[in-house]
């Protein structure tokens, strides 16, 4: 599964949903029911999902809807919603603050939990190591609502950032960066998907069409990488074949690592390709 790119989409308003499922091109698409869908909208958001969910041709996107907070009297309508609709593949789980096995365990979906909160981010490990956890994302609005702060503050926070990718590392979860929220600046959204993918990240929240395009680019392995990718993992298992594991290529060094390394590039730009 790639991930390069996840569209929310608000629930509530059928003519995006529909425009998500038929025209855009994100590798995920998030359903929403929280926060984009008013709390006098959430039983029609559910009636909007119910009816269009299955009948929609989502082409090979991963379908997911991120669900209310597990403190909510939304909660249960939501998570009832999902086990009866096949098309969704993963729940995403705002204001994660624990364990959520139990998520997985009773609708066998897989889980996207986000880290939002004071308490999520002190328990991120045991959030992500949940059973069924294949993605995490963060929130810096929401985590500056929880401490007090403001959340221009917390803009590229690397200490969110860091736990967020070393506990999806540690678990073996996909990092996916934060929502970034202004529309007209395409040019800092590029900047932040390349920090994000230097940190580590392997795609992004998004919540505008013209900011796919963009984070697809930016998360898929350049020509350069290929090429680099290619060469390395020819050259290392000829040099396996020797019995040799550390080589020079180009004046550098090549061993596991960079084979691994090489080999996870080469995954990811045939993945990308089959979009
Ligand atoms: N999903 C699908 N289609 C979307 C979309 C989205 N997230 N955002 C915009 N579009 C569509 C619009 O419907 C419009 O298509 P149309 O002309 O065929 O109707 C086109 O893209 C251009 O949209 P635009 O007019 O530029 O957007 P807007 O100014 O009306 O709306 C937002 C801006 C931010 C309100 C809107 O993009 C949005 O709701 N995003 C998702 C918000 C969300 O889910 N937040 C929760 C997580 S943070
Ligand atoms: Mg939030």
């Amino acid at each position: 599964m790639i991930r390069r790119s996840q569209l929310y989409v608000p629930g509530n308003n059928e003519r995006m949903v529909r425009k998500a499922a038929a025209e855009l091109k994100p590798d995920s698409v998030i359903l929403d029911l929280e926060d984009s869908v008013p709390p006098e909208e959430k039983g029609r958001a559910r009636e909007i999902l119910a009816r269009l969910v299955q009948e929609l041709d989502w082409g090979g996107k991963e379908l997911c809807v991120r669900v209310n907070p597990l403190d909510t009297p939304y909660f249960y309508a939501d998570m009832e919603l999902v086990a009866r609709l096949d098309a969704v593949k993963c729940v995403v789980v705002p204001k994660a603050e624990g364990p959520l096995d139990f998520i997985h365990r009773g609708t066998g979906r897989s889980v996207e939990p986000l880290i939002e909160t004071a308490r999520g981010l002190l328990a991120v490990e045991d959030v992500v190591r949940s059973e069924g956890v294949e993605a995490v994302s963060y929130g810096v609005a929401d985590f500056a609502l929880s401490v007090g702060g403001d959340h221009r503050a917390y803009v590229g926070n690397q200490t969110i950032r860091t736990l967020v990718v070393a506990a999806a590392a540690a678990y073996g979860a996909d990092p996916i960066d934060r929502v970034f929220f202004d529309l007209k600046d395409l040019e800092g959204f590029r900047r932040e998907c390349l920090e994000a993918r230097a940190l580590g990240f392997v795609g992004k929240q998004v919540i505008h069409p013209s900011q796919i395009p963009i984070a697809n680019e930016v998360f898929s392995p350049s020509a350069d990488e290929v090429a680099w990718a290619e060469r390395v993992v020819s050259a290392y298992e000829e040099a396996l074949r020797q019995g040799r594991g550390a080589i020079r290529l180009d004046d550098a060094l090549i061993d596991n690592v960079h084979y691994r390394l090489a080999r996870r590039i080469l995954e990811r730009a045939r993945e990308a390709q089959r979009r």
